[in-house]
């Protein structure tokens, strides 16, 4: 490579980087309109206005020290403890009793924390464990997968049942004398499903192991949906047993970016998260999460956006997503085609095909295709294949114009079958079902090879499927160009395959 950006020799007019930057956008999904179902959660202009003024009051304050900044502190401790009262958090009578926390930078710093501060404690209690295991549903969130990976750990997954909710009983078969967390969530990502947290929650107490609940994206949406008369089971600190829970500020808290909140118990348990060095010559160093430097901006617009929210707001918004999901259920099930997985408890909606291709049904992932031609964005899901939609009070005006593409997209995909083994949905149709895992994450690395590599702009996401030089492609290729020639060989040489099934997330 010859040419590369370098900074510039001088510094550029101001007003012409705002419009640089103005331009940079074009291609950005507009999430204003309601067509993006994850990634932003907004909340209208007034709100959004708020939190860009919250974090430019706070936008230069660094909360590393905060003995330095004691506004930014105020501001932690007190998004904590709303967050303890409205999760039912104990109050503590003397010091070291009662639920406390600190705020992270999102869900997968708040998981990565729980999980840390699990392994910690199990170190000082139980030394003679070489490798602390988790045990947890196949469907809890993939930060475990990723804080387990980061600090030496093992996680049993569990099969969850039909109904796509943790089996309590299979889960405590997995339980052994390494296990020092047990993990479930509230509700599951992938089909918005409440784990059963009170009987998981009844083995761990009897056991005596650390129980987190992940409620990273529910845990500011199921109170409310509670308070709204909704049945939801028994999902935070009420159930003895948990331990530990994480609920994101950034999510259905409609906070800026980077605010998520990890709570325990009592200290006991939040003493494990924090990291303390006594002998650096920079001084001592103390520090509760995974950074060093703290962004005031995201503790700011965390503090505003639940005091103006008010439980009234969040009642309000809460009511208008519940109302939207439910509409888009009903609306999915009048397509003959598809279907809504599960019985989702609050506003995440997953649906697919009702029937597997290969039994006839339609194929999901060439309707998926066809909604984002016509400018939807699609959260694709596998296990079985899914469209995730993360439903939101933004997207009342848009629920009726979905189901017109989703009825539109289904008669195209059963007119003109062939679409399931080109393009992007031949490629998601490999990825969910190739036997071959580790070709799978090498293409995958491939892809990620080539966002962080020298080159500037990302892949074209429209053009994943057309990157015939993957390894996996190669296979494909190699075996007579479909996913299915490859899977008649696989059957044909059983036991010679190397790699798990997919589905199994042992
Ligand atoms: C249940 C759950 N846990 C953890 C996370 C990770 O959160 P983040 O993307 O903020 O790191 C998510 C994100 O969707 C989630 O739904």
């Amino acid at each position: 490579m010859t040419d590369r950006i370098r900074i510039p020799a001088v510094g550029r007019d101001h007003d012409d980087i705002l419009k640089s930057m103005e331009a940079f956008r074009a291609g950005d999904a507009d999430w204003r309109d309601g067509r993006t179902w994850s990634l932003v959660y907004y909340a209208g202009e007034k709100h959004h206005r708020l939190l860009k003024q919250a974090s430019e009051l706070f936008f230069t304050e660094n909360a590393l020290n905060p003995m330095a900044f004691r506004s930014l502190k105020r501001m932690e401790a007190e998004v904590v403890q709303m967050a303890a009262s409205m999760l039912h958090g104990p109050l503590g009578h003397a010091p070291g009793e009662g639920c406390v926390g600190t705020l992270t930078t999102g869900g997968t710093e708040s998981v990565l924390m729980a999980v840390k501060a699990a392994r910690d404690r199990a170190r000082a209690k139980k030394p003679w464990i070489r490798r602390p295991e988790i045990v947890a549903p196949s469907t809890i969130h993939v930060a475990l997968d990723k804080a387990a990976h980061y600090f030496g750990m093992k996680v049993r997954f569990v099969d969850v049942g039909p109904d796509f909710r943790a089996d309590p009983r299979a889960m405590e078969r997995k339980i052994n004398r390494n296990t020092v967390l047990i993990c479930a969530s509230a509700p599951q990502y992938p089909h918005g499903v409440v784990d059963p947290i009170e009987e998981i929650g009844a083995i761990a107490e009897a056991r005596g192991i650390p129980f987190h609940v992940d409620a990273c994206i529910g845990g500011f949406v199921l109170p409310w949906v509670e308070k709204l008369g909704f049945p939801v089971p028994v999902f935070d600190f009420r159930v003895p047993g948990v331990t530990s829970m994480s609920a994101d500020v950034h999510k259905y808290g409609f906070a800026a970016k980077g605010a998520s909140v990890v709570l325990y118990r009592d200290m006991s348990y939040l003493r494990h998260q924090f990291f303390v060095s006594t002998d650096w010559s920079g001084g001592i160093y103390a520090s509760p999460s995974m950074t060093g430097t703290r962004a005031g901006g995201p503790i700011a617009a965390a503090w505003a956006s639940l005091v103006a929210m008010g439980e009234e707001g969040f009642l309000d918004h809460t009511r208008r997503a519940m109302t939207a999901a439910r509409r888009l259920q009903e609306g999915l099930a009048q397509i003959p085609e598809v279907t809504v997985f599960g019985k989702p408890d609050a506003t995440i909606v997953s649906w697919g095909a009702r029937r597997a291709a290969s039994e006839g049904g339609v194929n999901l992932f060439a309707i998926a295709d066809r909604l984002q031609s016509k400018g939807w964005s699609v959260d694709r899901q596998q296990n079985p294949p899914s469209i995730h939609c993360t439903v939101t009070s933004n997207h009342e005006a848009v629920i009726d114009d979905y189901l017109r593409d989703v009825r539109e997209a289904v008669e195209h995909v059963v007119a003109h079958p062939e679409l399931g083994a080109s393009g992007n949905a031949a490629m998601y149709g490999m990825m969910a079902k190739v036997p071959f895992r580790a070709l799978v994450k090498k293409s995958v690395m491939q892809v990620m090879e080539a966002l962080y590599g020298t080159s500037i702009e990302p892949p074209d996401p429209d053009k994943l499927g057309e990157a015939d030089a993957s390894p996996l492609m190669k296979v494909i290729n190699k075996y007579g160009g479909t996913i299915d020639a490859v899977l008649e060989k696989v059957d044909a040489a059983r036991g010679k395959v190397l790699g798990k099934r997919p589905g199994s997330r042992a």
